[in-house]
């Protein structure tokens, strides 16, 4: 990939887009198909979930300008909400005139958890877990042998007292395993299930529960960019200019309120998730893991906060990160399976998971920025209201060249709904066209 900078991209047609991807990634013509029919046959879905009738398509777009470790990368996105790639790609063009996002990630280690019940004495049940744990790492370890072929395999071994519950005191055991390239459910599960009866043996209880947990907060991502404080300022369409000084500290006053008020910090945190998600799904990961590990680690000091962070250097740039749990995989499940998810995999052209993780928390950063640039200046919804509009406009039942037309319209009727487009689109066609 030469440069994920593709100067008018937004405005090609859609057949030029794919050319534009094709030349820049080397995507073969069925790959650049998958990305226009959703690449899912009903025949393979079938083989993926119970009671299949078909499947379930969503838009894909491109992330443009993303320029992550130095490295430029195309980022393709699956949402169906208006702004978001728009939002996350002119804010990647705003950060790579400051060198891009830089991000570093953890080792892939994933957290399996048993429940262990019925143990007479806590304390020494756990000592002798200690005692064991060796053995019981050997163990673990032998079980996958592919995961142990790729430098994967059991790391640590965790025992905790949980002393307060409904149902009194109990053992929780924690299972530290790399799982490398893969997502790592799977071989974190089997490793749990098959670990239970020697941990029963070990301390005279019952294993009950044995399952991952998606506080992966052993495998973060840290995402972090600096915006040039002229790249902030601009000039809206109503002709306000917003200074580079107004806008970063307008962006910090947002955060701050997100960083103490959890009201906030759940739709800032949101915004986030609007980019991370949709490089989640279009990778054929599994964003429900993605969203609680998220969460769940926003609350990590027992109040639920912002996962970001905003702030300015010592030249008065304005400076970003993001840290947030990220399980994401690039072998195994759908990303292997799903024909849009390899090819995008492809056109990122990562070899990684951790690479992977890296831009997905770099578009969840770029997409916090947008939110928060439109919030602390002009508000949201007018950058949403045009492309809000157009869904409007096909709900109403336009199509082809008038979806845009009738869209502008409202737009600029500032009276956007479902009633107006469909009496514009009543009026003799002549008559409403000759409008523009
Ligand atoms: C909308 O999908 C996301 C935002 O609400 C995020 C935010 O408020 O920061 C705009």
């Amino acid at each position: 990939m030469t440069t994920s900078r593709i100067a008018g991209f937004y405005n090609l047609p859609l057949g030029e887009r794919l050319d534009k991807l094709a030349e820049s990634a080397g995507l073969s013509s069925d790959e650049l198909a998958a990305f226009q029919t959703s690449g899912l046959s009903a025949d393979q879905a079938d083989h993926m979930v119970e009671n299949a009738v078909g499947t379930f398509g969503l838009p894909l777009g491109i992330g443009l300008n993303f320029v992550v470790n130095g490295r430029e990368v195309l980022v393709p996105m699956a949402i169906e909400e208006p702004s978001v790639v728009a939002g996350a790609s002119f804010m990647a063009k705003l950060a790579r005139a400051g060198g891009g996002f830089t991000v570093v990630t953890s080792a892939p280690e994933m957290i399996g958890q048993m429940q262990v019940l019925e143990v007479k004495d806590l304390m020494s049940a756990s000592m002798e877990l200690h005692e064991h744990k060796a053995e019981l790492l050997a163990e673990a370890d032998s079980i996958d042998p592919v995961l142990k072929k790729f430098g994967g395999g059991a790391r640590d071994l965790e025992i905790r007292i949980i002393e307060d519950s409904p149902i009194g005191p109990f053992l929780v055991v924690h299972l530290i395993y790399d799982v490398r390239d893969a997502m790592g459910a799977n071989a974190v599960n089997t490793a749990c299930e098959k670990l239970a009866p020697h941990i029963q043996q070990i301390t005279g209880g019952r294993v009950h529960l044995r399952i991952l947990s998606n506080l992966a907060d052993r495998r973060l991502a840290k995402a972090s960019c600096t915006v040039l404080l002229k790249e902030l300022a601009f000039t809206n369409a109503d002709g306000r200019t917003f200074t580079g000084e107004q806008v970063r500290d307008g962006i910090i006053e947002a955060w701050a309120f997100a960083a103490t008020d959890p009201y906030r910090a759940a739709t800032h945190n949101k915004g986030i998730m609007n980019g991370v998600d949709a490089v989640v799904i279009a990778t054929g990961n599994d964003w429900r893991a993605i969203e609680a590990g998220a969460h769940a680690y926003a609350a990590r000091d027992g109040r639920y906060t912002s996962l970001s962070t905003w702030g300015k250097d010592a030249d008065g740039n304005l400076t970003g990160e993001l840290e947030v749990p990220m399980a994401v995989g690039i072998v195994g499940g759908a990303t292997k399976v799903h024909p849009v998810a390899k090819a995008a995999l492809k056109l990122m052209g990562v070899k990684t998971a951790a690479e992977l993780a890296g831009i997905i928390a770099s578009v969840g950063l770029a997409q916090n920025l947008a939110a928060l640039r439109a919030l602390a200046t002009e508000g949201i919804q007018r950058g949403h209201m045009t492309l809000h509009a157009r869904q409007v406009a096909i709900s109403a039942g336009a199509s082809g060249e008038d979806i845009h037309r009738l869209a502008e319209q409202m737009v600029a009727e500032k009276a956007v709904g479902i009633g107006r487009a469909e009496e514009i689109l009543r009026e003799p066609r002549r008559w409403w066209r000759r409008r523009w």
